[in-house]
């Protein structure tokens, strides 16, 4: 017997079964899904997002025998992460199978991005809908990834079939994004809510690698990881260094910048609050708890949006665990602009 919520997913599994494009939560942040066989339906998501072509759609599954329908080979070290992390927050590429899927979810590439989200609600949505599910994050192309419905709504209202509100996502970044290069070494394409630390806990013996610039102050050159920017309209700034030199140099521009400028800063709670020279200064919790940062980061991009901030500056965290994901997410956000005091 299905209880009220599920219920109430009935309509948007229908429309999602049907062709249309329905924004739902997930784990990590609000997905805008569509019938990932169906060619109509996935144009429909590049449509609405203003979405690059080129750039692959994530398949999202609800049950982890639905991958044996869609790829060609799972491997063994496939399995074991799969087995680990599913439902959860990873994405593993791997080899599609010809002739299931609208080749415009791959765009070409002989390989397919699976996940399976932590989410009840998700997982109810593509079970009812009896799908899988392409998936990029729900907002404007460029824009910050959503973390509520509200996200949704500001950017894609009037464009989409639907949104179904499960309230605030849990992490607020968006998946971590493995390749298999092989059985003994996993090559991270993006960071994010599963940490580096924990694959390597669950594959020991394999050797993790991920692109120095996804945490480096250049821009990255790589195809496939060019577009999506996050981007504040205002310029941000990342400042590096350690606590007291960070809060002196960002005092220091709001003296600078600060009565002719609509002023910004993003701090953590150990240090400086800004509050009396910022227009908007907002936290990101403590440094020591990074998960928060990571929750609060995309919305408060969007905050300093609708202040009309045109000055922002971020303090930095570690890399460690999400941090890294928070930190690759903050350095796209600024344009890879980093200030080290
Ligand atoms: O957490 C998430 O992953 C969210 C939620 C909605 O599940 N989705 C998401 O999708 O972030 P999107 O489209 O915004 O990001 C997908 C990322 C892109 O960086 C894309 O280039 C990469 O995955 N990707 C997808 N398929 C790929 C493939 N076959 N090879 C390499 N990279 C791929
Ligand atoms: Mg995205």
């Amino acid at each position: 017997m299905d209880s009220e919520w599920q219920k109430e997913l009935a309509v948007p599994a229908a429309k999602l079964a049907n062709g249309e494009q329905i924004a739902f939560p997930t784990e990590t942040v609000y997905g805008l899904g569509a019938n990932a066989c169906d060619d109509e339906a996935v144009k429909g998501i590049f449509a609405a997002k203003g979405r690059p072509s080129d750039n692959p759609l994530i398949v999202h599954i609800y049950d982890k025998r639905q991958v044996y329908e869609l790829v060609s080979h799972v491997g063994r070290m496939a399995e074991r992460l799969m087995e680990t992390f599913w439902p959860g927050p990873l994405t593993i590429i791997l080899p599609v199978k010809q002739g299931i899927l609208s080749a415009l979810v791959t765009s070409g590439l002989d390989t397919v991005g699976i996940r399976m989200p932590d989410h009840a609600v998700a997982l109810e949505l593509m079970r009812q809908a009896a799908v899988p599910v392409a998936a990029p994050s729900a907002n404007t192309s460029g824009r910050p990834s959503p973390t509520v419905a509200a996200h949704v709504y500001t950017d894609l209202s009037g464009k989409i079939a639907g949104i179904v509100d499960g309230g605030p996502t849990g992490v607020g970044l968006e998946s971590t994004v493995v390749e298999l290069v092989d059985e003994t070494h996993i090559q991270v394409l993006r960071p994010g809510g599963v940490t580096l630390e924990q694959l390597q806990i669950c594959c020991p013996e394999a050797q993790i690698t991920m692109d120095i610039e996804l945490l480096s102050q250049e821009a990255p050159r790589s195809p496939g990881m060019k577009y999506t920017h996050y981007a504040p309209q205002g310029q941000l700034t990342v400042v590096q260094g350690e606590p007291e030199a960070v809060s002196a140099y960002i005092q220091e521009q709001l003296v600078l910048y600060g009565n002719a400028h609509r002023c910004g800063v993003l701090f953590f709670d150990e240090h400086e609050h800004y509050e009396s020279r910022a227009s908007l200064a907002l936290s990101l919790g403590s440094m020591h708890e990074l998960e928060q940062a990571a929750a609060r980061l995309y919305d408060a991009l969007r905050q300093f949006d609708e202040q009309r901030i045109e000055y922002i500056w971020s303090e930095a965290s570690t890399t460690a665990g999400i941090g890294a994901a928070f930190m690759n997410r903050l350095l796209k956000a600024s344009g890879h602009q980093v200030i080290k005091v």
